[in-house]
Formats: C-alpha cells, sequence, structure tokens
C-alpha cells in the first residue's frame, strides 16, 4: 500500500519542523551557555538530540514506505530572549504547535484510511503530552524561584537530565 502524495507530503513537513526544532532548542541552549547556566544548557541540548530523534524516526517511516525524504532549510531561530523564563515560554509555544501539527497529521492519516500511519503516529500523541508537560513544570518552578539562588539550584537539578531513546525506535 503506497502512501498517498497529500500524506507524503505532510510527512516530510512535519520531519522537518522536528529537525527547525532541534535548531529551535540548540539557539536556546547557545543564550543559557551565554549566561553561564550549564544545567540549563544541559536541558536544551537533550532536547536537541529528542528533536533528531524524531525527525529521524520520520524519515526511516517514509523510507521505510518507499516514498521520497525532502530535506529543507529552515528560518533562523532568535539569538536572544528577554530572560530564561521567556525562552521556556517560547519553548511551550511551539511545543503546542507541534501537538497541533501532530493532530492533523493523525486526521489526514485517518481521511486517507491509512492504518499503517496512524500506527506511527500514535507514539508522538503520547510524546508530545510528555514535551508539553516537561515544559509546563519547568516554567511552573520558574516563576517560583525568580532569579539568584532558586535559579542555581534549579540549574544543579537540570543538569541531571540525560537523553535515553526509547527501545523501540520505529
Ligand atoms: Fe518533536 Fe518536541 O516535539
Amino acid at each position: 500500500m503506497k502512501l498517498t502524495p497529500q500524506l507524503t507530503r505532510a510527512l516530510n513537513e512535519q520531519m522537518n519542523y522536528e529537525f527547525s526544532s532541534a535548531h529551535l532548542y540548540l539557539a536556546i541552549a547557545a543564550y543559557v551557555a551565554d549566561l553561564g547556566l550549564d544545567g540549563f544548557v544541559n536541558f536544551f541540548q537533550i532536547q536537541y538530540q529528542e528533536e533528531i530523534f524524531h525527525a529521524q524516526k520520520f524519515f526511516q517511516y517514509i523510507n521505510d514506505r518507499h516514498e521520497r525524504i525532502e530535506i529543507h532549510g529552515f528560518d533562523t531561530p532568535p539569538k536572544t530572549f528577554d530572560s530564561v523564563l521567556s525562552a521556556f515560554e517560547l519553548a511551550l509555544e511551539h511545543e503546542e504547535a507541534v501537538s497541533a501539527r501532530i493532530h492533523g497529521l493523525v486526521k489526514l492519516a485517518h481521511n486517507e484510511t491509512d492504518y499503517f500511519t496512524v500506527n506511527f503516529l500514535d507514539w508522538f500523541i503520547k510524546e508530545q503530552v510528555e514535551e508539553e508537560s516537561t515544559f509546563h513544570s519547568i516554567i511552573d518552578k520558574l516563576k517560583l524561584v525568580n532569579d539568584g539562588a532558586g535559579l542555581y539550584l534549579l540549574d544543579q537539578e537540570l543538569k541531571q537530565r540525560i537523553f535515553t531513546p526509547p527501545v523501540q525506535s520505529k
């Protein structure tokens, strides 16, 4: 069974969007590195790796369905942010946009009665709950601590984050 041209195009767009998400998080990592917040750098470097992992899942899936993978360019991400909190708020907004895009893909896959793709996207539906929740909880903490010692303690906590790709990568 072939992917439809519309679904192939939409999956390629999402793959490229995941690569651009990685780039955005790398830009935020560069911003917090400039502030000397190593734990936050670690957090966003891992977020970068996660986004590359997401993009590669789309790459592999389009290839598994024997359709053409198309790599695009993307906009330059912001260089600076008003604060660490505003960088996280932007990240959450970005994740909400990703969730909406994934929902749109699921809807399209249903419309095209492509249940292979519906099943593939199920992983992303679950992942987006986690992605949004991660950013929400750090935003809550940032609002509690403001700047100073609290920010330092949160920075120490975020040093602990490690990248653990799921065992089942398809
Ligand atoms: Fe790939 Fe953070 O969504």
